[in-house]
């Protein structure tokens, strides 16, 4: 046998983080502590009423009857995607128990490109692998989906649940309609029930008389946690770390960190997740509330970059435009929208693009501030100036510029 090469040299510094057995020297299930994890039910803190209301809501459609549809508001990480998801879940199980056919699927609207590629996702969950039907990425258009939507739910099913996650991300609420008034139309036998989630309360303002009533007076508003509750519910995800790897003042400065501005569940998730990797891959022996403070920029750039990806390419210019001029004015952050609408232009003429027309940009301005990325307010200037509108950049400056060179 040849002589084994390398094994009585020195160990690679390279390599330092990474175990003999190639475990991990930190986390014992790290995938408790990212955001798409769905918890088990013992791990859900504070929310036991709202996930009872939707269920009563939904919950027909275990036993194949007609369900009601419900719309869900709350800020970021108030627990919206997590409750949908764990009452899907529940009714699968339940309407399995009872020898029925439940359809469930999810779609997250932030990362659709528009209406037929939810339509499209929520198929594909739906369309079992004896189907003949089926449904391509493209080549077909947005009513052929539904028609095949609905095929299949009439061919294989006695009920359906459908969860719209970020529904403000779409530009119309047509899906919203169709598949909410689906029953009354006659388009399909099978009863379908849709739980929609907004991270606006005023996207309300955006629906059409015909979809709120469809949703009645079925929605729920989730508060912000508490540093409290942010506590117990990181508390609850401390076997992500392995024995004795997670210092005692880590999850409380995580919580308190995660419930400034609004209780968000997702940053402190996030802030605890990111400690133990930059622990991990600096070598420390565990993980330490400095460690928190090392990630706290990173942990802002994610949740920037949450609400720009998927952002179509000119209202990234814009904001980008708004970037640049913050920087270039150090004691200045509010600036007309005709100051934007030039600094946008520049970097449209960097980017080797045409740029959008004036009116185009107001509109573009409007919605980055309904994602609360930016802020608006009105001057009302003095005598023959007129008002005009001023914009504000609610994120770093750094950090947006930086985004948008890595996009
Ligand atoms: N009440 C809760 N109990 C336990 N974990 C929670 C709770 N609320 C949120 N989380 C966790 O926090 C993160 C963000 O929650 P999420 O449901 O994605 O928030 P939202 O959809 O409102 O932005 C997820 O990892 C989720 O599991
Ligand atoms: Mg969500």
């Amino acid at each position: 046998m040849a002589p084994q090469d390398g094994l009585d040299t020195e160990p690679d510094p390279l390599f330092d983080s990474v175990e003999l057995t190639g475990g991990d020297p930190i986390f014992e299930r790290r995938e408790l502590v990212t955001i798409d994890h769905l918890p088990t039910e013992d791990r859900i803190v504070g929310r036991d009423d709202q996930i009872k209301m939707i269920a009563n809501e939904i919950g027909p459609a275990v036993s194949g009857a007609p369900p009601n549809s419900v719309m869900i508001y709350g800020k970021t990480g108030s627990g919206k995607s997590l409750v949908a998801k764990h009452v899907m879940k529940r009714s699968e199980q339940e309407a399995e128990r009872r020898e029925n056919d439940l359809a469930v699927a999810y779609a997250n609207c932030s990362q659709a490109k528009g209406n037929a590629d939810a339509l499209q996702q929520l198929g594909q969950q739906i369309n079992p692998s004896e189907s003949s039907i089926s449904f391509p990425e493209r080549g077909i258009s947005e009513n052929e989906y539904f028609n095949r939507v609905w095929d299949v739910l009439d061919e294989f099913y006695d009920a359906a649940i459908f969860t719209l996650d970020e529904i403000d991300r779409l530009k119309n609420d047509d899906l919203l309609m169709i598949l909410s008034r689906a029953g009354e139309t006659g388009s399909v036998e099978t009863p379908i029930g849709v739980i929609a989630i907004s991270n606006k309360i005023n996207y309300r303002d955006q629906m059409s008389e015909r979809t709120k009533s469809s949703f009645g007076h079925n929605e729920y508003i989730f508060d912000p946690y508490d540093a409290t509750q942010l506590r117990e519910i990181l508390d609850n995800r401390k076997d992500a770390f392995k024995d004795g790897k997670l210092g005692d003042a880590v999850i409380p400065r995580a919580a308190a960190l995660g419930a400034k501005e609004h209780g968000d569940a997702r940053k402190a998730m996030r802030l605890l997740r990111y400690a133990g990797d930059y622990a991990k891959n600096n070598g420390a022996e565990m993980v330490k509330e400095d460690h928190l403070l090392e990630v706290r920029a990173s942990a802002e750039a994610e949740r920037l970059r949450d609400l720009v990806s998927g952002l179509p390419s000119h209202t990234r210019h814009v904001l980008s435009g708004l970037a640049a001029l913050t920087r270039q004015n150090n004691d200045q952050e509010w600036f007309r929208t005709t100051q934007i609408i030039d600094a946008y232009e520049r970097v449209c003429e960097k980017e080797g693009t045409d740029s959008l027309t004036k009116d185009r940009i107001r509109q573009l301005l409007k919605e980055l501030a309904f994602l609360e990325v930016t802020e608006n307010r009105s001057n009302h200037g003095g005598k023959g100036t007129g008002s005009y509108k001023e914009h504000r950049l609610m994120w770093d400056a750094e950090t947006v510029s930086r985004m948008h060179t890595r996009q």
